[in-house]
């Protein structure tokens, strides 16, 4: 039986207890018409994974593999052309199901499930061996190793959905602040924008988080535990554009309500907040 692992029940409350790890074995994967088994060679750590073994994610469960990163080869399929046109490929997964292309949200009624260690989704990357659709599948690009292209789907594809289909400020010489760039997401949003041709401003409680956001392409950043840290960031914008155009955020602290005054007034939704307007969560 291949193996896999996964969090080990033990004493304590949220927030203080930390899930050991434990080996399991897994049911030896049969593909249906549409599936594909793939053989995993590298599995991503996310922030939600740490959050999990605090027991401080929504669903986590003990005895599901975890983690929703992954890479590895396909080594058996269903009986379905669509199946089979993946056997030998190298490629990374969809990390949830439930959202495929819609670029409003999740096509799923009951969402996004991501995979690892939730009772929302019974598979994960960390494991020998996982069943998955076809349709979850992409080749690996060519130029990642197999741990590079494990580390990308989750946050990038995030990331992609803010700054692309989400942010409407995709576009050569637009303001986007993206908060706490020590974040996943926000480093995968902060390549993205920049490559976009957006002046890129950051956010972080760490100079040298900073300084290393500045060397990946942001034009300026603020450190959000300094007091006026908005105003400082307001001084960095361009001359003849001195309002953001979007706001990235995953970090929370006092950006919604410090938003409000940076971002540039929607002429279409001025009735209501700009910052509900052009403020994004993480997705
Ligand atoms: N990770 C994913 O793949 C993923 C997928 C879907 C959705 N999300 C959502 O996206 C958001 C970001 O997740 P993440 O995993 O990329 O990030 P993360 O590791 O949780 O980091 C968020 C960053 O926020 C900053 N931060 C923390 N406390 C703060 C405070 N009090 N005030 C201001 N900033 C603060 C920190 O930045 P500095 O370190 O720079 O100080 C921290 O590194 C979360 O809401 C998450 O639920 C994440």
């Amino acid at each position: 039986m291949p193996t896999a692992i996964s969090i080990r029940k033990v004493d304590g409350k949220p927030g203080q207890v930390y899930y050991p790890l434990e080996k399991i074995t897994v049911p030896s994967p049969t593909p249906t018409e549409n599936q594909v088994v793939i053989r995993l060679s590298a599995a991503a750590l996310n922030h939600r994974d740490l959050f999990i073994r605090q027991h401080l994610y929504p669903g986590t469960t003990f005895g599901v593999p975890l983690c929703a990163d992954g890479c590895g080869v396909v080594t058996a399929t269903g009986s379905s052309q669509e199946a089979q046109k993946w056997r030998g490929k190298r490629v990374i997964l969809n990390p949830g199901t439930g959202w495929k292309d819609a670029p409003e949200g999740p096509e799923s009624p009951k969402g996004y499930a991501i995979m690892g260690g939730t009772k929302f989704n019974a598979n994960g990357t960390l494991a020998e061996t996982m069943v998955l659709e076809a349709s979850e599948l992409e080749e690996a690009p060519l130029h990642l190793n197999d741990v590079e292209a494990a580390a990308l789907p989750l946050t990038g594809l995030t990331a992609w959905r803010a700054v692309f289909s989400k942010s409407g400020n995709a576009v050569a010489g637009r303001n986007i602040l993206v908060t706490g760039i020590g974040g996943g997401v926000a480093l995968m949003a902060l390549m993205f924008a920049s490559a976009a041709g957006c002046n890129v401003f950051v956010t972080s409680g760490s100079e040298e988080k900073l300084k290393r956001a500045r060397e990946l392409g942001a034009a300026g950043g603020a450190n959000y535990k300094e007091e006026g840290w908005e105003k400082k960031l307001m001084e960095m914008l361009p001359k003849g554009r001195k309002m953001l155009d979007a706001i990235i955020d995953g970090a929370g602290g006092d950006i919604v309500d410090k938003g409000q005054r940076l971002l540039k007034v929607s002429s279409i939704f001025r009735a209501t907040s700009p910052v509900f307007n052009q403020h994004l969560c993480g997705v």
